[in-house]
């Protein structure tokens, strides 16, 4: 019985190539973002070349009735989830008290908000299942404060945080929940999230879309609770916490300013 995905963010990037690497795998699909072209390409190429079935829903799923109507979607063409993947994320470089309060908010509603609401809606399906996974899409930014970025290193320890704990609340259940935890990656984030001027890219090895998803994609069948990418990340993830934090903050201060 073929199994069907839900990956946001799949237009591009690393959702994109999770796409890919699902399909390839034999399952359907239902990819979702707002850019509604690039998600009919990629259901059209998936469909030719793996003989699946991919549905499409575009929405924009910082508006807070998205979650909802992308549920009610899979109920009308009877979908039923066995991988949730809540990918879709955004940042804004820059000084917090400097920044577009719509931007911010668009942080909190698409990586916070929209991941957590997502999560609910599908979760009571999920666990009548032998076995289901989702995978939440954090960040090494969920690991210590990011100044400059502030706001999205604080979404993103919400991400972690939050995974871990029904994680352990899903114990007993067929239901697994792999928190994956990107560094420096190429993908469309950076123009995004305004990083252009940061010198974080600079100064990190950057890792390919296709490498992490590969990654997240094994650590999440074998349900791994977190999955961080790439050795001098993992490094850096444990390291942290044993520097002071107003130490580390600082850190991450300097690595983030601007060329
Ligand atoms: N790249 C990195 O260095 C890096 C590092 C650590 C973690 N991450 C995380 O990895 C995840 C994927 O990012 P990426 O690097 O692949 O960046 P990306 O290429 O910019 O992809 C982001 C995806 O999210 C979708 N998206 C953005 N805003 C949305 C909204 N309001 N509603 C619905 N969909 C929206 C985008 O599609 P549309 O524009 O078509 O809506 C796109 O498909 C994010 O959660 C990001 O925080 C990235």
């Amino acid at each position: 019985m073929p199994k069907t995905a839900l990956i946001t963010g799949a237009s591009s990037g690393i959702g994109l190539e999770l796409a890919h690497i699902f399909a390839r795998e034999g399952h359907n699909l239902l990819i979702s973002a707002r850019r509604k072209e690039r998600l009919a390409e990629l259901k059209k190429e998936l469909e030719e070349k793996h003989k699946i079935t991919v549905h499409i829903f575009s929405t924009d799923l910082a508006n807070r009735e998205s979650p909802e109507k992308l549920f009610a979607f899979c109920k009308e063409n009877s979908l039923s989830i066995d991988f949730l993947v809540n990918n879709a994320g955004v940042g804004d470089y820059g000084l917090f008290h400097e920044s577009d309060w719509k931007r911010q908010e668009a942080i909190i509603d698409l990586n916070i908000k929209s991941l957590t609401h997502l999560t609910h809606l599908f979760l009571p399906s999920m666990v009548q299942k032998e076995q289901a996974c989702i995978m939440n899409v954090a960040s090494t930014a969920a690991f210590q404060p990011g100044p400059l970025m502030s706001n999205y290193y604080a979404s993103k320890h919400y991400v972690l945080a939050f995974s871990e704990a029904i994680a352990n609340e899903l114990n007993g259940t067929g239901v697994t929940v792999t928190t994956l935890c990107p560094g420096p990656t190429e993908s469309e984030f950076q123009e995004h999230s305004n990083m252009e001027k940061s010198k974080l890219f600079d100064r990190f090895p950057v890792a390919t879309s296709k490498d992490v998803a590969e990654y997240g994609y094994k650590a999440m069948m074998k349900g791994k609770r977190v999955a961080v990418y790439g050795v001098p990340n993992k490094l850096a993830s444990k390291l942290s916490p044993l520097f002071p934090r107003r130490f580390v903050t600082a850190v991450v201060r300097k690595i983030q300013e601007r060329k």
